[in-house]
């Protein structure tokens, strides 16, 4: 099938439906973007069209075209502790902070795509617990969320194959907390037993998932207007116990959108802690 260009009245349709699905904003010239990731959703669904897929998708009563629209344009990129720093302030200050308390932890992974994250939350624990031990005694849940279901039940299913296992992971980290099967490496049973994932959309309600000690919300909120980054940070600021640390991703902030955190600075890098 031929690639036809994206009609500027089915491009602006477009645009407003992936922001009312998903909260992505498209820019206004991206449609060459829009054409070629539609494509393969287009012959995948055996629409003679990209016109005649858009048609269907707007109506809005196939839930599974709806996914996989909303899987091809969204950026799932992530890596094993992503940056460094979140996970070494984890490690230095906040677990040892919250150690203290005797109570159980929990940590949100927002947008966790296919569980990297999440999962270096665990690690950074056991690694907190090893070189400590006896400090921390209270039970560490990790939640992991994302609109996308093939990314969570790739998350789910704890196996990463050659390529993704060395993205931001030392061999030693990889030795340690993996094992091999086959041509996959799989995620240790301690390590995932921390963890359970789940789909959810940001733009929806959270409260199911109760009060959090620390939320990591990194690299989704750009994609989102201003309104959906101030709601989307205000309703984060409700389920976080009091106290409660939000991480965000390096190039991302609260300031201008919510007065409910305040900048913490440590020397591995920068939180936002809830404000009293
Ligand atoms: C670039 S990845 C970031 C993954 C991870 N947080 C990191 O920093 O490495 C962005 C993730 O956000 C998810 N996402 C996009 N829009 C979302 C929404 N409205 N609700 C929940 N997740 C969303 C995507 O499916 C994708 O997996």
């Amino acid at each position: 099938m031929t690639q036809t260009p994206i009609a500027a009245n089915e491009y602006d349709t477009f645009r407003h439906y992936l922001e009312d699905a998903c909260g992505i904003v498209l820019g206004e010239n991206k449609h060459y973007l829009v054409s070629s990731r539609l494509k393969r959703v287009t012959e995948e669904f055996s629409f003679p069209t990209l016109s005649d897929m858009m048609s269907t998708l707007v109506k809005g009563n196939d839930r599974h075209l709806r996914e996989k629209v909303i899987d091809a344009m969204t950026t799932n990129e992530t890596m094993w502790f992503r940056d460094v720093y979140p996970f070494e302030i984890l490690r230095k200050e906040l677990i040892p902070e919250l150690a203290k308390k005797k109570a159980p932890i929990k940590i949100w992974s927002a947008a966790s795509s296919t569980g990297q994250e999440a999962y270096s939350i665990s690690m950074t624990t056991t690694e907190f617990q090893q070189s400590n031990p006896g400090v921390l005694t209270s039970k560490v849940e990790i939640v992991g969320t994302d609109i996308s279901q093939t990314v969570v039940n790739k998350a789910k299913l704890g196996r990463y194959d050659e390529l993704s296992v060395v993205r931001g992971l030392s061999p030693e980290r990889r030795d340690k907390f993996f094992s091999k099967k086959d041509d996959q490496w799989a995620i240790n049973t301690d390590i995932v037993q921390r963890t359970r994932f789940t789909e959810l959309n940001l733009l929806n309600n959270y409260s199911l998932l109760g009060k959090f000690d620390i939320i990591f919300c990194r690299n989704v909120l750009i994609y989102f207007s201003s309104e959906m980054k101030k709601d989307i940070l205000e309703r984060m600021a409700g389920i976080l116990k009091p106290g409660g640390t939000l991480i965000l991703g390096g190039s991302e902030s609260p300031t201008g959108y919510t007065k409910k955190f305040a900048m913490v600075r440590y020397p591995d890098g920068v939180v936002y802690r809830l404000h009293d």
